[in-house]
């Protein structure tokens, strides 16, 4: 039987983004813009192009500038409209479908990523949902939570966004293996380990900001203690979700950019605005200027 359309996603958003102090002291990590668009709002645009209508934000402290990016700001609306700025204004309007409900749940205290999906359970229920870590920005042609549904669509099961890591960096990630026998992009989950130091890592095949999962996971996160760096782990729960039910890890088409790092956001940064319609041109005049003299 072919699975239903999975229609709700989580963004986990509250977590203290200590790597971008001071920047994120008062404001999340989330809202850091690529250009001229907040993180946040790529990450939306994702799940909306998967087919999602259910937009779930685990909050915590100084998260306000979330909820307010995906709200009406009616003043700003009229000055707009005064001032004739239609493009702006259509802009703003765009920035959320009416068919997309936005729910905020508080995490109340950054417990880790599991505890923090383990907060969307009274709103998910037992379907399977679709977890998506916005500082992970993945540029795709198909949109990367769209070729997870695919996947889910052809296997069941959950599914994990994976992707080959320099063998050092194993201790940054939750860390696959494999079924014997797997080939292609899918691959059934053996093992998985949370930030496994290199020499013990059975892999470098790392889990990346997107994953597809089985409601189940929910019973699994709620027995699991405290784990790596004594947070609560997402990679705890799916280790345990395994045991009962498939998990595949799916090596997705696109370029990932560690936006939760300062320098992947600065190469993020370069690149989209390279490739920004209005100011690419611009931009790479003035690249090519400096990059000789650097
Ligand atoms: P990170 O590991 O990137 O942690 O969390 P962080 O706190 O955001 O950033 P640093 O490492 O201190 O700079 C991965 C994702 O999980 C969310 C974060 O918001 C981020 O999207 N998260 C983490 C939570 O929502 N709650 C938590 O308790 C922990």
């Amino acid at each position: 039987m072919t699975p239903k359309p999975v229609k709700t996603v989580v963004f986990p958003v509250a977590g203290r983004g200590t790597r971008f102090l001071p920047a994120t002291k008062a404001s999340p990590k989330e809202m850091l813009p690529i250009v001229d668009k907040p993180l946040i709002q790529y990450a939306v645009d994702e799940a909306l192009a998967a087919g999602a209508d259910t937009l779930v934000f685990i909050t915590g402290s100084s998260k306000r500038a979330i909820e307010d990016h995906f709200d009406t700001n009616s003043d700003l609306e009229a000055v707009l409209q005064t001032q004739g700025k239609q493009e702006l204004l259509a802009t703003l309007r765009g920035i959320l479908p009416s068919y997309a409900t936005c729910v905020y749940i508080r995490q109340p205290a950054p417990l880790g990523l599991g505890h923090a999906v383990l907060c969307a359970r009274p709103v998910v229920g037992n379907a399977p949902f679709m977890v998506h870590l916005a500082d992970d920005l993945i540029d795709a042609t198909v949109p990367c939570l769209k070729q997870m549904a695919d996947v889910h669509r052809a296997h069941g099961g959950s599914v994990l966004g994976v992707q080959v890591v320099p063998p050092a960096d194993t201790d940054k990630y939750g860390i696959v293996s494999l079924e014997r026998g797997a080939e292609g992009r899918v691959g059934r989950v053996s093992h998985i380990v949370e930030k496994p130091k290199p020499r013990e890592a059975p892999s470098n095949l790392a889990v990346v900001g997107r994953y597809l999962l089985s409601g189940s996971i929910f019973e699994e996160l709620a027995q699991v203690g405290a784990g790596a760096g004594g947070e609560i782990q997402l990679t705890d729960g799916i280790a345990r979700l395994m045991r009962r039910e498939p998990v595949h890890a799916f090596q997705f088409e696109g370029k990932r950019y560690d936006c939760g790092s300062k320098l992947g956001y600065l190469q993020a940064t370069v690149e989209y605005g390279l490739r920004h319609s209005s100011l690419g041109a611009d931009f790479a005049d003035y690249l090519k200027r400096i990059v000789p003299t650097i």
